[in-house]
Protein backbone atom coordinates (compact mmCIF):
# COMPACT_ATOMS: atom_id res chain seq x y z
CA UNK A 1 0.00 0.00 0.00
CA UNK A 2 1.04 3.66 -1.27
CA UNK A 3 0.37 6.28 1.68
CA UNK A 4 2.96 8.85 1.42
CA UNK A 5 1.36 12.31 -0.66
CA UNK A 6 3.10 12.25 -3.78
CA UNK A 7 3.17 15.75 -5.88
CA UNK A 8 2.16 15.85 -9.77
CA UNK A 9 1.60 18.92 -11.94
CA UNK A 10 1.87 21.06 -9.51
CA UNK A 11 -0.36 19.66 -6.60
CA UNK A 12 -0.52 17.00 -4.58
CA UNK A 13 -2.79 13.87 -3.67
CA UNK A 14 -1.95 10.29 -2.70
CA UNK A 15 -2.62 7.79 -4.47
CA UNK A 16 -5.82 5.76 -4.10
CA UNK A 17 -5.17 3.81 -0.94
CA UNK A 18 -5.35 7.38 1.21
CA UNK A 19 -8.18 6.49 3.30
CA UNK A 20 -8.26 2.69 3.89
CA UNK A 21 -5.51 -0.07 4.35
CA UNK A 22 -5.89 -3.56 2.99
CA UNK A 23 -8.02 -5.54 3.51
CA UNK A 24 -11.07 -3.11 3.80
CA UNK A 25 -14.35 -5.02 5.62
CA UNK A 26 -16.20 -6.38 2.71
CA UNK A 27 -19.58 -4.94 2.32
CA UNK A 28 -20.93 -8.04 3.19
CA UNK A 29 -20.09 -6.99 7.05
CA UNK A 30 -22.22 -4.46 6.73
CA UNK A 31 -25.85 -5.42 7.20
CA UNK A 32 -28.46 -2.77 7.29
CA UNK A 33 -29.06 -1.86 11.18
CA UNK A 34 -32.60 -2.18 12.83
CA UNK A 35 -32.60 1.60 12.84
CA UNK A 36 -32.32 1.85 8.69
CA UNK A 37 -34.38 -0.94 8.10
CA UNK A 38 -37.21 0.46 10.45
CA UNK A 39 -36.76 3.85 8.45
CA UNK A 40 -37.09 2.29 5.29
CA UNK A 41 -40.27 0.68 6.29
CA UNK A 42 -41.35 4.40 7.28
CA UNK A 43 -40.01 5.54 4.28
CA UNK A 44 -41.60 2.84 2.22
CA UNK A 45 -45.00 4.18 1.82
CA UNK A 46 -43.65 7.92 0.48
CA UNK A 47 -41.16 6.53 -1.59
CA UNK A 48 -44.10 4.08 -3.29
CA UNK A 49 -46.42 7.11 -3.96
CA UNK A 50 -43.86 8.56 -6.11
CA UNK A 51 -43.78 6.94 -9.07
CA UNK A 52 -42.67 9.64 -10.78
CA UNK A 53 -39.70 9.98 -8.99
CA UNK A 54 -38.62 6.76 -10.46
CA UNK A 55 -39.88 7.50 -14.10
CA UNK A 56 -37.69 10.28 -13.83
CA UNK A 57 -35.02 8.33 -12.85
CA UNK A 58 -35.41 5.66 -16.00
CA UNK A 59 -35.88 8.70 -18.71
CA UNK A 60 -32.77 10.38 -17.66
CA UNK A 61 -30.43 7.03 -17.37
CA UNK A 62 -27.34 8.24 -18.18
CA UNK A 63 -26.54 4.91 -19.55
CA UNK A 64 -29.39 5.02 -22.16
CA UNK A 65 -28.26 8.45 -22.68
CA UNK A 66 -24.41 7.40 -23.17
CA UNK A 67 -25.73 4.80 -25.30
CA UNK A 68 -27.03 7.59 -27.57
CA UNK A 69 -23.96 8.59 -27.97
CA UNK A 70 -22.58 5.79 -29.53
CA UNK A 71 -20.84 4.21 -26.63
CA UNK A 72 -21.60 0.81 -24.55
CA UNK A 73 -22.13 1.59 -21.31
CA UNK A 74 -22.66 3.82 -18.00
CA UNK A 75 -22.66 1.28 -15.08
CA UNK A 76 -21.44 0.51 -11.60
CA UNK A 77 -20.66 -2.12 -8.77
CA UNK A 78 -22.47 -4.30 -7.09
CA UNK A 79 -22.60 -7.39 -4.99
CA UNK A 80 -25.89 -9.65 -3.83
CA UNK A 81 -25.68 -7.50 -0.82
CA UNK A 82 -26.24 -4.25 -2.34
CA UNK A 83 -28.46 -6.19 -4.54
CA UNK A 84 -30.87 -6.85 -1.98
CA UNK A 85 -30.30 -3.57 0.23
CA UNK A 86 -32.69 -0.92 0.12
CA UNK A 87 -32.99 0.94 -3.58
CA UNK A 88 -29.99 -0.24 -5.19
CA UNK A 89 -31.12 -3.10 -7.81
CA UNK A 90 -34.56 -0.35 -8.67
CA UNK A 91 -31.43 2.40 -8.99
CA UNK A 92 -29.22 0.14 -11.09
CA UNK A 93 -32.07 -0.79 -13.33
CA UNK A 94 -33.19 2.07 -13.96
CA UNK A 95 -30.01 4.53 -14.71
CA UNK A 96 -26.95 1.70 -15.28
CA UNK A 97 -26.71 -0.75 -18.35
CA UNK A 98 -23.50 -2.84 -16.81
CA UNK A 99 -22.73 -4.38 -13.20
CA UNK A 100 -18.64 -4.71 -12.10
CA UNK A 101 -19.25 -7.27 -8.57
CA UNK A 102 -17.11 -5.27 -6.65
CA UNK A 103 -15.68 -7.98 -4.68
CA UNK A 104 -17.55 -11.48 -5.30
CA UNK A 105 -15.27 -12.49 -8.36
CA UNK A 106 -12.02 -12.00 -6.31
CA UNK A 107 -9.81 -14.72 -6.20
CA UNK A 108 -10.47 -14.89 -2.16
CA UNK A 109 -13.63 -14.73 -2.39
CA UNK A 110 -13.93 -17.40 -4.88
CA UNK A 111 -11.54 -19.71 -4.13
CA UNK A 112 -10.26 -19.24 -0.83
CA UNK A 113 -8.82 -22.34 -0.88
CA UNK A 114 -7.30 -24.92 -3.28
CA UNK A 115 -9.89 -26.40 -4.93
CA UNK A 116 -12.73 -25.06 -3.01
CA UNK A 117 -15.04 -22.62 -4.68
CA UNK A 118 -17.63 -20.49 -3.73
CA UNK A 119 -20.21 -19.37 -6.16
CA UNK A 120 -23.11 -18.25 -4.10
CA UNK A 121 -22.50 -14.21 -4.33
CA UNK A 122 -21.22 -14.53 -7.77
CA UNK A 123 -23.73 -16.51 -9.68
CA UNK A 124 -26.05 -14.00 -7.60
CA UNK A 125 -24.88 -11.28 -9.39
CA UNK A 126 -24.62 -12.93 -12.84
CA UNK A 127 -27.94 -13.99 -12.74
CA UNK A 128 -29.74 -11.02 -12.07
CA UNK A 129 -27.68 -9.11 -14.55
CA UNK A 130 -28.18 -11.64 -17.10
CA UNK A 131 -32.15 -11.53 -16.41
CA UNK A 132 -31.84 -8.03 -16.40
CA UNK A 133 -30.30 -8.02 -20.04
CA UNK A 134 -27.60 -5.95 -17.86
CA UNK A 135 -23.71 -6.26 -19.43
CA UNK A 136 -21.58 -7.50 -16.86
CA UNK A 137 -17.36 -7.02 -16.30
CA UNK A 138 -15.37 -9.57 -14.56
CA UNK A 139 -13.36 -8.15 -12.34
CA UNK A 140 -10.64 -9.88 -11.75
CA UNK A 141 -8.34 -12.89 -12.39
CA UNK A 142 -4.61 -11.90 -11.69
CA UNK A 143 -4.25 -9.46 -8.85
CA UNK A 144 -1.91 -9.39 -5.32
CA UNK A 145 -4.41 -7.91 -3.03
CA UNK A 146 -7.72 -9.50 -1.91
CA UNK A 147 -5.74 -13.03 -3.19
CA UNK A 148 -5.90 -16.20 -1.05
CA UNK A 149 -3.44 -16.54 1.26
CA UNK A 150 -2.42 -19.79 -0.52
CA UNK A 151 -1.98 -18.71 -3.76
CA UNK A 152 0.31 -16.39 -2.41
CA UNK A 153 2.41 -19.22 -0.74
CA UNK A 154 3.73 -20.28 -4.35
CA UNK A 155 7.48 -20.50 -5.21
CA UNK A 156 7.34 -22.74 -7.89
CA UNK A 157 7.12 -21.63 -11.33
CA UNK A 158 5.14 -24.57 -12.94
CA UNK A 159 2.99 -24.47 -10.21
CA UNK A 160 1.96 -20.99 -10.02
CA UNK A 161 1.26 -21.22 -14.02
CA UNK A 162 -0.89 -24.19 -13.54
CA UNK A 163 -2.42 -22.26 -10.42
CA UNK A 164 -2.94 -19.25 -12.62
CA UNK A 165 -4.73 -20.95 -15.66
CA UNK A 166 -7.19 -23.55 -13.60
CA UNK A 167 -8.09 -20.33 -11.75
CA UNK A 168 -8.91 -18.46 -15.15
CA UNK A 169 -10.61 -21.71 -16.50
CA UNK A 170 -12.28 -22.68 -13.70
CA UNK A 171 -13.65 -18.97 -12.97
CA UNK A 172 -14.07 -17.62 -16.84
CA UNK A 173 -15.34 -21.17 -17.61
CA UNK A 174 -18.31 -20.90 -15.81
CA UNK A 175 -19.38 -17.69 -16.62
CA UNK A 176 -18.50 -17.99 -20.44
CA UNK A 177 -20.39 -16.01 -22.93
CA UNK A 178 -22.19 -14.51 -20.15
CA UNK A 179 -18.68 -11.92 -19.15
CA UNK A 180 -18.73 -9.09 -21.50
CA UNK A 181 -14.95 -8.12 -20.35
CA UNK A 182 -12.45 -9.43 -17.97
CA UNK A 183 -10.24 -7.43 -15.88
CA UNK A 184 -7.30 -9.95 -16.41
CA UNK A 185 -4.67 -8.56 -14.76
CA UNK A 186 -5.41 -5.49 -11.75
CA UNK A 187 -2.77 -3.10 -10.65
CA UNK A 188 0.60 -5.13 -11.68
CA UNK A 189 2.66 -1.57 -12.10
CA UNK A 190 4.44 0.37 -9.30
CA UNK A 191 3.80 4.39 -9.69
CA UNK A 192 7.34 4.72 -11.48
CA UNK A 193 5.93 2.50 -14.05
CA UNK A 194 8.16 -0.65 -13.01
CA UNK A 195 6.37 -4.38 -12.15
CA UNK A 196 4.85 -4.42 -8.74
CA UNK A 197 6.45 -7.23 -6.47
CA UNK A 198 4.07 -9.69 -6.09
CA UNK A 199 3.68 -13.45 -5.99
CA UNK A 200 3.02 -13.10 -9.61
CA UNK A 201 5.99 -10.92 -10.94
CA UNK A 202 8.19 -12.73 -8.25
CA UNK A 203 7.71 -16.77 -9.42
CA UNK A 204 7.24 -15.69 -12.91
CA UNK A 205 8.65 -12.51 -14.06
CA UNK A 206 6.44 -10.66 -16.51
CA UNK A 207 5.59 -13.92 -18.13
CA UNK A 208 2.72 -14.17 -16.12
CA UNK A 209 0.94 -11.34 -18.42
CA UNK A 210 0.92 -14.09 -21.27
CA UNK A 211 -0.16 -16.89 -18.72
CA UNK A 212 -3.15 -15.00 -17.55
CA UNK A 213 -4.04 -13.65 -21.59
CA UNK A 214 -3.89 -16.45 -22.88
CA UNK A 215 -5.59 -18.53 -20.76
CA UNK A 216 -8.56 -16.07 -20.38
CA UNK A 217 -8.64 -15.90 -24.55
CA UNK A 218 -9.02 -19.76 -24.66
CA UNK A 219 -11.50 -19.97 -22.16
CA UNK A 220 -13.71 -17.45 -23.29
CA UNK A 221 -12.89 -16.28 -26.72
CA UNK A 222 -15.66 -13.88 -26.96
CA UNK A 223 -15.03 -11.72 -23.97
CA UNK A 224 -12.94 -8.85 -24.25
CA UNK A 225 -9.52 -8.97 -22.21
CA UNK A 226 -8.27 -6.07 -20.19
CA UNK A 227 -5.44 -5.23 -18.16
CA UNK A 228 -7.08 -2.50 -15.20
CA UNK A 229 -5.00 -0.10 -13.09
CA UNK A 230 -5.24 2.95 -10.69
CA UNK A 231 -3.56 6.47 -11.00
CA UNK A 232 -3.56 6.40 -14.40
CA UNK A 233 -5.19 9.91 -14.03
CA UNK A 234 -2.28 12.47 -15.44
CA UNK A 235 -0.94 11.87 -19.44
CA UNK A 236 2.91 12.59 -18.01
CA UNK A 237 2.87 10.25 -15.14
CA UNK A 238 5.52 7.39 -15.33
CA UNK A 239 3.52 4.86 -14.39
CA UNK A 240 1.11 5.57 -17.66
CA UNK A 241 4.14 6.15 -20.15
CA UNK A 242 6.97 3.83 -18.65
CA UNK A 243 4.18 1.44 -16.88
CA UNK A 244 1.00 1.05 -19.17
CA UNK A 245 1.92 2.59 -22.26
CA UNK A 246 4.96 1.31 -22.97
CA UNK A 247 4.17 -2.66 -21.73
CA UNK A 248 0.58 -3.02 -23.34
CA UNK A 249 2.66 -1.61 -26.89
CA UNK A 250 5.32 -4.23 -26.26
CA UNK A 251 3.09 -6.92 -25.03
CA UNK A 252 0.52 -6.61 -28.03
CA UNK A 253 3.47 -6.61 -30.35
CA UNK A 254 4.26 -9.81 -29.00
CA UNK A 255 1.03 -11.68 -29.87
CA UNK A 256 -0.33 -11.43 -26.46
CA UNK A 257 -4.53 -10.70 -26.48
CA UNK A 258 -4.90 -7.73 -24.85
CA UNK A 259 -8.24 -5.86 -26.10
CA UNK A 260 -8.40 -2.67 -23.38
CA UNK A 261 -6.93 -0.99 -21.22
CA UNK A 262 -8.94 0.20 -17.98
CA UNK A 263 -7.99 3.24 -16.04
CA UNK A 264 -9.84 3.00 -12.50
CA UNK A 265 -10.82 6.36 -12.07
CA UNK A 266 -10.33 6.78 -7.99
CA UNK A 267 -9.92 10.79 -8.19
CA UNK A 268 -9.38 13.85 -6.21
CA UNK A 269 -11.57 16.08 -6.84
CA UNK A 270 -9.81 18.36 -10.12
CA UNK A 271 -8.35 15.30 -11.98
CA UNK A 272 -10.82 15.01 -14.27
CA UNK A 273 -9.27 16.98 -17.06
CA UNK A 274 -6.14 14.63 -16.36
CA UNK A 275 -8.40 11.96 -16.56
CA UNK A 276 -9.84 12.74 -19.23
CA UNK A 277 -5.99 13.83 -21.05
CA UNK A 278 -5.15 10.12 -20.23
CA UNK A 279 -7.68 8.43 -21.40
CA UNK A 280 -6.07 9.76 -25.37
CA UNK A 281 -3.00 8.64 -24.59
CA UNK A 282 -4.26 5.13 -23.50
CA UNK A 283 -5.99 5.40 -26.64
CA UNK A 284 -2.98 6.10 -28.42
CA UNK A 285 -1.16 2.97 -27.89
CA UNK A 286 -1.83 0.08 -30.29
CA UNK A 287 -5.38 -1.52 -27.99
CA UNK A 288 -8.51 -1.63 -29.53
CA UNK A 289 -10.23 0.48 -26.80
CA UNK A 290 -10.06 1.52 -23.10
CA UNK A 291 -12.87 2.31 -20.23
CA UNK A 292 -13.04 3.94 -17.19
CA UNK A 293 -13.76 0.94 -14.75
CA UNK A 294 -14.10 2.64 -11.28
CA UNK A 295 -14.74 5.78 -11.50
CA UNK A 296 -15.46 7.83 -8.15
CA UNK A 297 -14.03 11.63 -7.13
CA UNK A 298 -13.79 12.92 -3.84
CA UNK A 299 -15.55 16.01 -3.17
CA UNK A 300 -18.96 16.21 -5.34
CA UNK A 301 -17.26 17.75 -8.18
CA UNK A 302 -19.65 17.71 -10.71
CA UNK A 303 -17.11 19.26 -13.43
CA UNK A 304 -15.18 16.60 -12.79
CA UNK A 305 -17.50 13.75 -13.29
CA UNK A 306 -18.59 16.20 -16.79
CA UNK A 307 -14.93 16.47 -17.69
CA UNK A 308 -14.38 12.67 -17.41
CA UNK A 309 -17.62 11.63 -19.14
CA UNK A 310 -16.77 14.31 -21.75
CA UNK A 311 -13.12 12.32 -22.28
CA UNK A 312 -14.52 9.43 -23.04
CA UNK A 313 -17.01 10.50 -25.65
CA UNK A 314 -14.34 12.68 -27.95
CA UNK A 315 -11.96 9.76 -27.66
CA UNK A 316 -13.49 6.94 -30.15
CA UNK A 317 -11.43 4.16 -28.42
CA UNK A 318 -13.21 4.63 -24.92
CA UNK A 319 -16.27 2.78 -25.26
CA UNK A 320 -18.00 2.80 -21.56
CA UNK A 321 -17.73 4.07 -18.14
CA UNK A 322 -18.15 2.47 -14.78
CA UNK A 323 -18.71 4.41 -11.38
CA UNK A 324 -17.26 1.87 -8.30
CA UNK A 325 -21.04 2.09 -6.40
CA UNK A 326 -24.52 3.71 -6.11
CA UNK A 327 -24.20 5.71 -3.11
CA UNK A 328 -21.87 8.08 -1.14
CA UNK A 329 -22.35 6.07 1.92
CA UNK A 330 -21.49 2.81 0.45
CA UNK A 331 -18.66 3.46 -1.20
CA UNK A 332 -15.10 2.04 -0.48
CA UNK A 333 -14.40 5.66 0.49
CA UNK A 334 -17.18 7.64 1.69
CA UNK A 335 -15.72 10.46 3.27
CA UNK A 336 -15.37 12.12 0.27
CA UNK A 337 -19.27 11.80 -1.04
CA UNK A 338 -17.33 10.74 -4.33
CA UNK A 339 -20.36 8.76 -6.38
CA UNK A 340 -23.71 9.66 -7.75
CA UNK A 341 -26.29 9.08 -5.68
CA UNK A 342 -27.49 10.32 -1.86
CA UNK A 343 -28.26 8.53 1.04
CA UNK A 344 -31.80 8.67 0.28
CA UNK A 345 -31.07 7.44 -3.32
CA UNK A 346 -31.35 10.26 -4.61
CA UNK A 347 -29.70 11.37 -7.53
CA UNK A 348 -27.15 14.13 -6.60
CA UNK A 349 -25.97 17.32 -8.66
CA UNK A 350 -23.24 14.78 -9.99
CA UNK A 351 -25.64 12.50 -11.59
CA UNK A 352 -27.68 15.32 -13.18
CA UNK A 353 -24.69 17.30 -14.88
CA UNK A 354 -23.76 13.65 -16.76
CA UNK A 355 -27.25 13.83 -17.73
CA UNK A 356 -27.39 17.84 -18.74
CA UNK A 357 -23.74 16.98 -20.58
CA UNK A 358 -25.51 13.69 -22.67
CA UNK A 359 -28.84 15.53 -23.02
CA UNK A 360 -26.63 18.25 -25.63
C1 LIG B 1 -12.58 -2.40 -3.24
C2 LIG B 1 -14.01 -2.63 -2.81
O1 LIG B 1 -14.78 -1.53 -3.25
C3 LIG B 1 -14.10 -2.79 -1.31
O2 LIG B 1 -15.41 -3.17 -0.92
C4 LIG B 1 -13.10 -3.84 -0.83
O3 LIG B 1 -13.13 -3.92 0.58
C5 LIG B 1 -11.71 -3.50 -1.31
O4 LIG B 1 -11.72 -3.39 -2.73
N1 LIG B 1 -9.27 -1.17 -6.92
C6 LIG B 1 -9.97 -2.27 -7.34
C7 LIG B 1 -11.23 -2.67 -6.64
O5 LIG B 1 -9.63 -2.87 -8.37
O6 LIG B 1 -11.42 -4.06 -6.66
C8 LIG B 1 -11.24 -2.15 -5.23
O7 LIG B 1 -12.51 -2.44 -4.66
C9 LIG B 1 -10.94 -0.68 -5.20
C10 LIG B 1 -9.57 -0.39 -5.76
Amino acid sequence: MESETRYIGGWSFQPNRFFFSYPVIPAESHPPSKMKASLMLLLAPLVSAAPTVEHRQASQSIDALFKAKGKEFYGTATDQGRLQAGRNAAIIEANFGQVTPENSMKWESLNPRQGQYNWGQADYLVNWATERNKTIRGHTFVWHSQLAGWVNQINNRDQLTRVIQEHIRTVGGRYKGKIYHWDVINEMFNEDGSLRNSVFSRVLGESFVKIAFDAARETDPSAKLYINDYNLDQPNYAKVTRGMVANVNKWLSQGIPIDGIGTQGHLQSGQGNGLAQTIKVLAATSVKEVAVTELDIQNNNSNDYVAVTRGCLEEPKCRAITVWGVRDQDSWRPQGNPLLFDSNYNAKANYNAIVQLLSQ
